[in-house]
């Protein structure tokens, strides 16, 4: 684990974007596995930025996303189709056809996610899985509780995340209570891992992902095994880390060596 800790969310999310771009260079056919909420989206308008500057050009890359609510339409403004439509796809060159959001509404949910992760696996896996963190520290909808070899399935979830998300809806009670959600074990498969995490609400989730047992009360703890997992966090959800000094003076380096500069 890498972990890089950044005065302000501005300065991480473009270095996280520094590296996902550097993958689209180096492989343009790259597959991307992305994430919503609000903490990926400076990183996607960095991202968007790149390529109407021309720097990168997401014409041949594919990207499957982490997660969807249960029950909710691709049209809905509060589905994930819709979030990755609004916040990147829209402002990227990137085919609609190459980018896949689990379906919402799939009445065989079973049927869904097998296809998803069988059209994963035949497009060679995924090369960068960008993830966010929830403040009980699941990744994707993989909530406290959830095993560390899940794959994608139907997930319920915390009153916790339901609380967390109501802000995006018109009340609590809009807030769907499931989710079909790419497992734990289906992400650690991701080659390399860029996980963003911002804001003091945060700062328990990293202590516990980056410092606690890997157990699967932090599902994001898991990424301790993980072998090429890079963390960029804001100051203040790094706060609670203990050796936060020595993974700044180390990240730097590490940082520094895989952009070459
Ligand atoms: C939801 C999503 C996660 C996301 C989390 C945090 O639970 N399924 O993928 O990481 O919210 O969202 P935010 O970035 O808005 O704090």
């Amino acid at each position: 684990m890498e972990i890089i800790i950044c005065k302000t969310k501005e300065e991480a999310s473009r270095k996280a974007a520094d590296l996902v771009a550097a993958l689209i260079k180096a492989k343009p056919k790259a597959v991307l596995g992305l994430a919503t909420g609000s903490t990926p989206v400076p990183m996607y308008q960095y991202l968007a930025k790149d390529c109407a500057a021309g720097k990168i050009s997401f014409k041949q890359v594919k990207s499957w996303n982490l997660d969807e609510y249960y029950g909710l339409a691709p049209t809905h403004d509060q589905s994930y189709r819709y979030f990755m439509d609004k916040n990147l796809f829209d402002h990227i060159d990137i085919a609609k056809k190459n980018t896949h959001v689990l379906n919402g509404l799939a009445k065989d949910w079973k049927k869904e996610v097998a296809a998803y992760e069988a059209a994963i696996k035949k497009a060679g896996g995924i090369d960068l899985q960008v993830l966010g963190i929830g403040s009980d520290g699941h990744i994707a909808f993989n909530e406290p509780g959830s095993s560390l070899t899940s794959r994608t399935r139907i997930v319920s979830l915390t009153p916790q995340t339901i609380k967390d998300n109501a802000r995006f809806f018109k009340k609590a009670a809009d807030v769907p209570k499931q989710a079909l959600s790419m497992g734990v074990g289906s992400i650690m498969e991701a080659r390399r891992i860029v996980l963003l995490a911002f804001g003091a609400n945060k700062a328990d989730a990293v202590k516990g992902a980056v410092e606690g047992g890997v157990s699967q009360f932090c599902t994001a703890s898991a990424l301790q095994m993980h072998q090429d997992c890079w963390f960029f966090c804001d100051a203040a959800a790094a706060a609670k880390l203990k050796l936060r000094k020595y993974y700044a003076w180390r990240a730097e380096e590490a940082l520094k060596a895989e952009m070459g500069a």
